[in-house]
């Protein structure tokens, strides 16, 4: 939710390196954008609404000259439609300071109007803008520009991360500053430039080497140095933390879309996650540190899992594993919801916040409540050094690698993958699983490779397309499934949703007899997903009862009899049930893909979508 750069050189031209970061940052939001940059002691801003090919588009006609210094943002609009007076950097009065924030000022309403009371005229409908003008009157009345920073948060309600570009007077030099209360914002060290990102693939093309600002910190950047202070203003040292990734990996490798790119990248994606932790000696998982030791397993009663969108669907997939295979008992909540509904935390239960970003929001808040209450903190996560992995005690990070595309794909799998993973350490350690029933476990993990590879042929991928273009106008879709296969019917749904704006509801097949059968018609289309299993023969009668109503059928996975009752079907390999979901949400992804690539549909950037919510 809206992607902020920043950079100060020792005598660079920013412009061009703030655009390229704000171009990897514009999955967080893309309603405007815009660059502040100091130059001769004048503060220059360009800003547009729309795309960012708006303002690039700005900037080749009327350039901005070289600077130093500068910051940049991208907008997912929360305070006034994206129009060219809303998007940032904000200025105050009389040009002292340019502005650009990631985040909400809750008593922004409040604060506007003192500010109206004293003469300020506002000209945007911003909450950043009230931001602006509380920071650039202190510092015109002389308060330093820290210190101006540090007062004007202090009147504020709310959270953000925001950048903070204030111009020289007298010959001071210009100034470059950031705070952080809620979403991220890092900071990057080079050897002659210092850089800030609300994350670390914009920074990438300069540093691998990245510092996080905890809540409450803002800092200061030159060039060459970096000081931080925390939120009782003292001088304080933050971890250096590096980064491996490649500015590469975070572009699109060829492919259409990130999407399309990132569906093909699974097969690798599961192999990084799994790299090195299998112990097949002892049918075992090695998930590293101590937070997961037997000694720290064996006690827990109750796992927990709070998480948002896809990576709730994960989620689910979670709790069918860790209930089925460690036998122990799993709560599941939206994290927005277990966050304000005074949940009940049992002794000894963990608490699982599952998260791509490790920054969304709820999922963060939701975790520190349950943290609060008792529960052990632990993750599942994408990105090392994010807000959710600081905060557990226990972590298995996901290595699916930088996801661009706003529609999760491989993070969903590498999270299944790693849910996995845990139900096997978990019931290795409280003995629900001995070792030679371990050994299949892991066993079955091994074959999936290949399995994944068969599915991203290009043949299955044709046929994916012929049924995404046969269907892609219809009224609306179904996704039905059951057991463990019923999340996948729920991402399945998501999925198509989000990029190619279908109507599309995911249900327990079961429950489809308790209402929604109701709208089954020709011109409603249904996915069933149905692998091998335990369930299997339950899914065929929910086949054979849409088709008796006249809808149409699509039949996702492995069981053969299903696929012979519907008209058209994707067949998925055979593998264990446990792992069956890694498998059958694959033709799902490809089949939303499609869909929205025939219908037109913006995919790595979705309407009124952004990745990564930061925001309530
Ligand atoms: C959907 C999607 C979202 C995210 C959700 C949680 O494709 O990507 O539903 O899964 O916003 O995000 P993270 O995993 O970053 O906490």
């Amino acid at each position: 939710m809206c992607g902020i750069v920043g950079a100060f050189t020792i005598d660079g031209s920013v412009v061009p390196d703030l655009v390229r970061g704000l171009r990897t940052l514009e999955y967080r939001g893309y309603d405007s954008a815009g660059i502040g940059v100091v130059v001769d002691g004048e503060l220059l801003v360009t800003r547009r609404a729309g795309r960012l090919a708006e303002l690039e588009s700005a900037l080749a006609n009327d350039p901005l000259p070289r600077s130093a210094v500068g910051i940049g943002h991208t907008r997912w609009a929360t305070h006034g439609e994206p129009t060219d007076a809303n998007a940032h950097p904000h200025t105050d009065a009389t040009g002292r300071i340019a502005l650009v924030h990631n985040g909400v000022i809750e008593n922004a309403q409040e604060l506007r109007k003192s500010l109206e009371a004293a003469g300020v005229v506002l000209h945007s409908e911003t909450d950043t803008e009230v931001l602006a003008h509380l920071i650039g009157r202190r510092i015109v009345s002389g308060v330093d520009a820290l210190e101006a920073v540090r007062q004007s948060l202090a009147e504020v309600t709310g959270y953000y991360a925001l950048a903070l570009l204030v111009r020289g007077v007298d010959g001071e030099p210009t100034r470059l500053l950031c705070a952080r209360h809620g979403p991220p914002l890092c900071i990057g060290r080079a050897a002659d430039s210092s850089w800030i990102g609300s994350d670390v693939l914009a920074l990438l093309p300069h540093t691998n080497d990245f510092q996080y600002l905890e809540d409450g910190d803002v800092a200061e950047l030159t060039a060459r140095d970096v000081r931080i202070f925390d939120r009782r203003g003292k001088d304080v040292e933050r971890p250096i933390r590096v980064v491996e990734w490649t500015p590469e990996s975070a572009e699109k490798g060829g492919y259409e879309h990130y999407m399309l790119k990132e569906i093909h990248e699974q097969p690798d994606v599961l192999a990084r996650t799994i790299a090195g932790r299998l112990r097949p000696a002892t049918g075992d998982v090695e998930l590293g540190g101590d937070g997961w030791s037997d000694d720290r397993l064996r006690s827990i009663q109750r796992v927990q899992i709070v998480a948002c969108g896809t990576a709730l669907h994960a989620g689910l997939i979670a709790r069918y594993m860790i209930e089925g295979l460690a036998r122990v008992a799993v709560d599941i909540d939206f994290a927005s919801e277990f966050r304000y509904r005074d949940p009940v935390i049992a002794p000894h239960t963990m608490a699982l916040a599952i998260s791509q970003s490790g920054e969304t929001a709820d999922t963060l808040g939701a975790m520190r409540l349950a943290a609060q209450l008792g529960a052990r903190a632990t993750s599942i996560c994408n990105v090392i050094g994010s807000t959710v992995v600081r905060e557990s005690e226990a972590t298995i990070l996901t290595e699916a690698g930088p996801e661009i595309g706003v529609a999760s794909t491989k993070a969903f799998t590498a999270q299944v993958v790693a849910a996995y993973l845990l139900a096997v350490r978990l019931g290795r350690a409280n003995g629900s699983i001995d070792a030679a029933r371990g050994r299949v476990l892991l066993e079955e993990l091994k074959r999936l490779r290949p399995r994944l590879d068969t599915l991203l042929a290009p043949e299955v991928e044709d046929h994916v397309r012929e049924l995404a273009d046969r269907h892609r106008n219809v009224k609306g879709f179904f996704f039905l499934g059951r057991g463990i296969n019923y999340p996948v019917a729920l991402e399945g749904a998501l999925k198509l949703k989000e990029i190619s704006y279908l109507h599309a509801e995911g249900y327990p097949a079961g429950e489809m007899k308790h209402g929604p059968i109701a709208l089954v018609e020709p011109d409603l289309t249904t996915v069933v997903v149905n692998a091998v299993g335990s369930v299997a023969e339950k899914s065929r009668s929910n086949i054979e009862q849409v088709k008796a109503r006249g809808g149409r059928v699509i039949s996702v996975g492995s069981d053969a009899a299903s696929h012979e009752l519907a008209e058209e079907g994707i067949v998925v390999p055979d593998s264990s049930e446990w792992l069956s979901p890694v498998l059958n949400v694959i033709p799902l992804q490809l089949l939303a893909y499609h869909i929205a690539d025939l219908r037109g549909c913006d995919i790595d950037k979705p309407r009124n979508l952004a990745k990564s919510v930061t925001v309530e």
